[in-house]
């Protein structure tokens, strides 16, 4: 199923992992309170996030990061695996990932408890990130060219769907309440500690500063990169072309200057300041 797209209320999602079936049941499950979910939009900083999650929970010690894929630990819930994998684990409490848009997933979480962690990136790295990723993964489509690439990035038509909607719908206003934290990919990398503090406080799992320090050195880019769990080496070579590129590539804010040009990055303001007009977030460029 690699060249499969699946069309879901309109958005393309990747026919390898994602089926009608495992997309609709997503909108449907069933929330404990006791759940953590990490929520982005592709190349945000997920990975990184789920890494964090589990060494948090873990006081730093990196066993399960080391032995348990990042897929199985903190599963996507519209993946077509999720609900065997969470019923299998006696990991509590449960961390479970998404890439859905709110206004696809939000209704399941109303009036739930469970903790909501939205991570985000400045739009010129995600979408050059994510551009890489093109070039890697197998079950994505490759694009000619950057521009023809970002074209499609701006329109909204790429898997997964519009970023603007995605960071509109999470990070608004509107969605800060409680139960949810938001943490940009750009606040890991300027000042991991203090992010790994904050999430840890919104898990009310206080950590001392040794255990903190741990959980620094484990979730760093150097030892994310060098793990198995979490550096997609161990996915098949039809399924990533580890030649290609990296799923670890770079780990920078700023990357972005080393692919757009000036028109383009001037092209990606334009619409950034007129689709984000009622969502005025700030974002860290370099
Ligand atoms: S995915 O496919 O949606 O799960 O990808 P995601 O994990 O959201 O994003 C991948 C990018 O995050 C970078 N990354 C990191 N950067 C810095 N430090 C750490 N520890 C880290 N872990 C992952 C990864 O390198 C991808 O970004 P780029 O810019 O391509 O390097």
């Amino acid at each position: 199923r690699l060249d499969v797209t699946e069309l879901f209320h309109g958005i393309s999602f990747p026919g390898h992992l994602h089926t009608q079936d495992s997309l609709q049941r997503a909108l449907e499950f069933q929330f404990e309170d006791t759940d953590i979910l990490i929520v982005s939009y592709p190349k945000s900083g997920t990975t990184w996030m789920q890494e964090i999650v589990t060494l948090v929970s873990s006081r730093g010690d990196p066993h399960l990061s080391n032995t348990i894929p990042n897929w199985t630990r903190a599963p996507w819930l519209e993946h077509y695996y999720s609900a065997e994998v969470l019923e299998a684990s006696s990991l509590a409490p449960r961390v479970i990932t998404t890439h859905l848009p709110h206004h696809l997933l939000g209704p399941a979480l109303q009036g739930s408890k469970a903790k909501v962690i939205y991570v985000s990136r400045n739009p010129k790295d995600v979408a050059v990130s994510f551009y890489h990723f093109h070039k890697v993964a197998h079950f994505l489509p490759e694009f000619g060219s950057f521009t023809e690439f970002l074209h499609r990035f701006l329109e909204g038509t790429l898997h997964f769907g519009s970023w603007f909607d995605h960071v509109k719908g999470w990070a608004s206003p509107a969605a800060a309440v409680s139960n949810r934290l938001h943490v940009t990919y750009e606040e890991m990398s300027l000042d991991l500690l203090g992010a790994i503090k904050r999430v840890s406080s919104f898990l009310q799992c206080p950590l001392v500063e040794e255990e903190l320090n741990n959980c620094g050195r484990h979730c760093s880019f150097n030892s994310m990169k060098k793990n198995k769990m979490v550096n997609y080496t161990s996915v098949p070579e039809e399924v990533m072309d580890h030649s290609k590129g990296s799923f670890m590539r770079k780990g920078k804010i700023g990357d972005w200057k080393n692919t757009f040009t000036e028109e383009q990055s001037q092209y990606l303001e334009d619409i950034l300041s007129s689709k984000m007009e009622d969502c005025p977030l700030e974002f860290v460029w370099e």
